[in-house]
């Protein structure tokens, strides 16, 4: 089996004073880094997917950079909304890319291929923020090319969700092209097995055209169900959270773990109710 953390939406800031909603990201971050290191040490791997910074700064980089040097294990990264990937890759330059400049990387485990796809509107050498995200023709082709290439089963990681998810919000800036991301997949119905996301803040699941998906939750703040509001930077100080995959030759299992709440529901064994019966009586 293969375990896979997914930390999405880290938002880091680039100085200790700042705050989202009165929340320190890299406080929740260190949380939930702490959290993994006690209950996640045998995972094999993370990956962040995307909104790494809230701003794109490199002094955000770097202190994100000392966070995740903490994980007990490697860690890939992916570009969301908020970061700008030339900043990125200066303070990660071991990070992934093509020949182009874009975070796209392929890893083959024992059962699955794994294929990180950098959605950012903006391409290498141009800078500026985009809400939505794009695949451009050299994306989609080589999206077609690992797939096709793979003798294993696929799973695809990407920070903009390629079709909707009830939030109006957020809806409005999923990835614009997501008929050609799934014109691409459903060509490969029988080998890509299942989708991961950020963007939304938010544990949805469910499938879309057939392929099954998972979105997490933020360490930080997370989006309220306000599904018809229309103010994408709404937010709510729920608990943090990150995802865990565990894969086997036959499964893709996708859990969520509410790290922030850990130290109020620490696990008891042997809990009785009070007054020593195991289930209450029979009327
Ligand atoms: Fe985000």
């Amino acid at each position: 089996m293969n375990k896979i953390v997914i930390l999405t939406d880290l938002h880091i800031l680039s100085e200790s004073h700042q705050r989202i909603i009165g929340l320190d990201p890299s406080q929740r971050l260190n949380q939930a880094v702490a959290h993994i290191r006690r209950y996640q040490a045998d995972c094999d791997l993370v990956i962040c997917t995307g909104d790494l910074t809230h701003r794109g700064e490199v002094a955000a980089y770097q202190r994100l950079r000392e966070i995740l040097q903490t994980l007990p294990c490697p860690y890939r990264l992916l570009p969301g909304n908020h970061d700008l990937r030339e900043n990125l890759l200066q303070v990660f330059p071991e990070q992934a890319r093509d020949e182009q400049g874009f975070m796209l990387s392929h890893i083959d485990t024992p059962h699955h291929r794994l294929l990180l796809l950098d959605t950012l509107r903006p391409t290498p050498g141009t800078f500026g923020h985009a809400h939505d995200g794009h695949l451009c023709r050299h994306r989609l082709d080589w999206l077609e090319d690992r797939i096709t290439s793979s003798e294993l089963p696929v799973l695809i990681f990407m920070h903009h969700p390629p079709h909707p998810t009830g939030f109006a919000a957020m809806d409005a800036i999923a990835l614009a092209n997501g008929e050609d991301f799934y014109t691409c997949v459903l060509r490969h119905p029988d080998k890509v097995r299942h989708l991961v996301c950020g963007h939304v803040h938010r544990t949805i699941s469910g499938q879309h055209r057939g392929l099954s998906f998972s979105i997490f939750k933020s360490p930080c703040h997370q989006m309220p169900m306000e599904f018809h509001d229309q103010d994408a930077s709404l937010s709510v100080d729920e608990p943090g959270a990150y995802g865990i995959l565990l894969l086997t030759p036959l499964s893709v299992l996708a859990h969520t773990e509410d790290f922030a709440l850990a130290g109020r529901n620490a696990p008891v064994r042997g809990y009785q109710p009070e007054g020593g019966q195991q289930f209450p009586e029979k009327p």
